[in-house]
């Protein structure tokens, strides 16, 4: 990711809680990128399953996506109960919405999409969050496939568990393997941000899913090492 680029995030939280330092802006400034532009629920989607159809007319939306370089999608419906209602129009159709905005705008980069670890591999764990928060894992697996059907440039980035803890103090382990939903397997919030704004200068990582979590001990391997492993989707 370079100076000059425009990355937009869709659900960035405008004033990151600073304990938690889950910001993608930050993260990209601290290693040398241009701030994000954020886009909030009020600025768009808001909300989803009211005022934006199934469609990518919303003006706010549209206007957000124009003459950008890259897109992070991390949106997603807070912890706790959820109607699968709110989960669709949100972490389904929110994300279709914005992919569409983004390809009539001429969007020419990366579409990173931030999901989370279990979407593949059954457990007690994802059953329950299904079962509490609407079939949000199903969701987002579905997504998945919507995103790697679209034609764009994508990156599908699943994380563990999140910590509030800082970047850099701990390995990260990036792999294609399918993590079951574990409070094991777990990363720090600013690492997954850190992971993201590293991923734009792999061009191996374009057109790959993979899993973040946190590894054993110090961080030791530098990036191009961390992504060396990963194949393309087929
Ligand atoms: N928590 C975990 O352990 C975990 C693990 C893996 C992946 N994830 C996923 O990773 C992402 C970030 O997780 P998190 O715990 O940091 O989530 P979070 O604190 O709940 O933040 C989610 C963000 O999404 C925004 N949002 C919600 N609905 C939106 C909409 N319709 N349009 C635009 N923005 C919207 C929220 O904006 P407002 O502030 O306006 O509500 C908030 O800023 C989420 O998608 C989450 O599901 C979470």
């Amino acid at each position: 990711m370079h100076e000059t680029e425009r990355v937009l995030v869709v659900g960035e939280p405008e004033e990151p809680d600073s304990s938690s330092l889950t910001s993608y802006s930050r993260a990209g400034t601290a290693f040398g990128c241009s701030p994000a532009i954020r886009f909030r629920r009020h600025d768009a989607l808001a909300p989803p399953w009211k005022s934006c159809p199934a469609t990518s007319h919303s003006p706010t939306v549209s206007s957000a996506v124009r003459d950008i370089t890259h897109l992070f999608f991390t949106a997603g419906v807070a912890m706790g109960f959820a109607r699968e209602q709110l989960i669709v129009a949100t972490e389904y159709q929110g994300v279709l919405n914005v992919l569409a905005a983004a390809r009539q705008a001429g969007f020419r980069g990366r579409f990173l999409y931030m999901t989370a670890i279990g979407v593949i591999t059954p457990s007690l764990s994802a059953a329950l969050l299904n079962l509490f928060k609407g079939s949000t894992l199903r969701w987002r697996r579905r997504v998945e496939d919507d995103i790697r059907a679209s034609g764009v440039d994508y990156t599908i980035i699943r994380a563990g568990v999140l910590l509030n803890r800082p970047s850099g103090k701990r390995a990260i382990e990036v792999s294609q393997r399918a993590h079951a939903l574990a409070l094991r397997h777990r990363i720090a919030r600013a690492d997954v941000a850190e992971t993201f704004v590293q991923a734009l200068n792999y061009p191996n990582t374009a057109r790959t899913t993979f899993e973040v979590i946190r590894g054993k001990g110090p961080r030791r391997e530098p990036w191009d090492l961390v992504f060396s492993r990963l194949k393309p989707d087929s």
